[in-house]
């Protein structure tokens, strides 16, 4: 059995919330009688997807369109619910790209740790922080599986991700004693349009988990786990990897996304 969400309160955050896993958890809370406010870049999905569940659900939607590799995203999308609680946060945005670490523009190195890491970070300080005052909340962070083991090919993605792993899981205990649920997601393979513009041959080889069920497996760590590998194959999978010698275990993962990115190793 997973919680209602609306025993947390009346109001859910997330970010890059117009599609994808982040649009799941915004269905979710919505079907739980939640108010949801949206940030996406692109409006006219952000509009259709908030309009999707006001008219579904009857709660009040706000959307921010707004690109969160920007330093001043924090600023924004805290004054951008600043006249309300946020009762659930799910920090989902991120931002990912193959290749040779070496060949990555600096730009793209910028953007992916300013929406990985800083805006990641500065959300679950900002928000954690009003939710320990009201002893009540829930704050959910998508990391990924990635961020388990090194992921040549998506070293700097990984990199991030292990650290949002980290950080969550350490903010888990701390905030346990303050009736703040706190849960890092490590999810893989969930057919999204991000993940299915990747390469679809891996799809055969872990199979593909869908978005209500990537949400639902993650709901049920909520509250009780501080993480949750949504994907039971890969869940498997990712095990064994960690039992093997590190070193046999990098060039398993380093030859597995050498072929997945075959298609794409081009300078980003
Ligand atoms: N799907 C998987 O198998 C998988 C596996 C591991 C981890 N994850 C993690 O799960 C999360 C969601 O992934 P997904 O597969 O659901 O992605 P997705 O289908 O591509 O959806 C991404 C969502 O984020 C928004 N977004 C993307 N870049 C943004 C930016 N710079 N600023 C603001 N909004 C932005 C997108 O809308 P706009 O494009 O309009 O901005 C969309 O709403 C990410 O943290 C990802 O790392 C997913």
């Amino acid at each position: 059995m997973t919680k209602k969400l609306s025993e947390y309160g009346q109001w859910a955050l997330v970010t890059g919330g117009s599609q994808g896993i982040g649009y799941g958890f915004a269905e979710r809370c919505a079907a739980d009688g939640l108010n949801v406010a949206l940030v996406a870049r692109r409006e006219e999905i952000l509009n259709e997807s908030a309009q999707q569940l006001r008219d579904q659900y009857g709660v009040e939607v706000r959307t921010l369109a707004l690109d969160c590799t920007k330093p001043e995203a924090f600023d924004q999308i805290a004054e951008f619910v600043s006249d309300v609680h946020i009762d659930v946060l799910v920090n989902n945005v991120a931002f990912s790209f193959p290749g040779e670490f070496v060949e990555f523009k600096m730009s793209s190195i910028e953007k992916c740790i300013n929406v990985n890491v800083v805006l990641t970070t500065k959300m679950s300080r900002h928000f954690g922080q009003l939710m320990k005052q009201k002893g009540k909340g829930a704050l959910i962070n998508v990391s990924s599986l990635t961020g388990e083991v090194a992921m040549p090919y998506f070293a700097l993605y990984s990199a991030t991700k292990a650290c949002v792993s980290t950080l969550t899981q350490s903010i888990w205990f701390e905030m346990k004693d303050h009736g703040v649920d706190v849960l890092v997601i490590k999810p893989d393979q969930t057919a999204t349009e991000g993940f299915m513009a990747m390469n679809p041959d891996v799809l055969e080889e872990f199979g593909l988990q869908t978005v209500e069920e990537c949400v639902e497996e993650s709901l049920k760590s909520l509250g009780k786990e501080p993480a949750c590998m949504t994907q039971p194959m890969t869940r498997d999978h990712i095990n064994k990897t960690r039992a093997m010698p590190l070193g046999e275990a990098i060039v398993q993962n380093g030859t597995y996304m050498k072929k997945m990115f075959t298609q794409q190793l081009e300078t980003v």
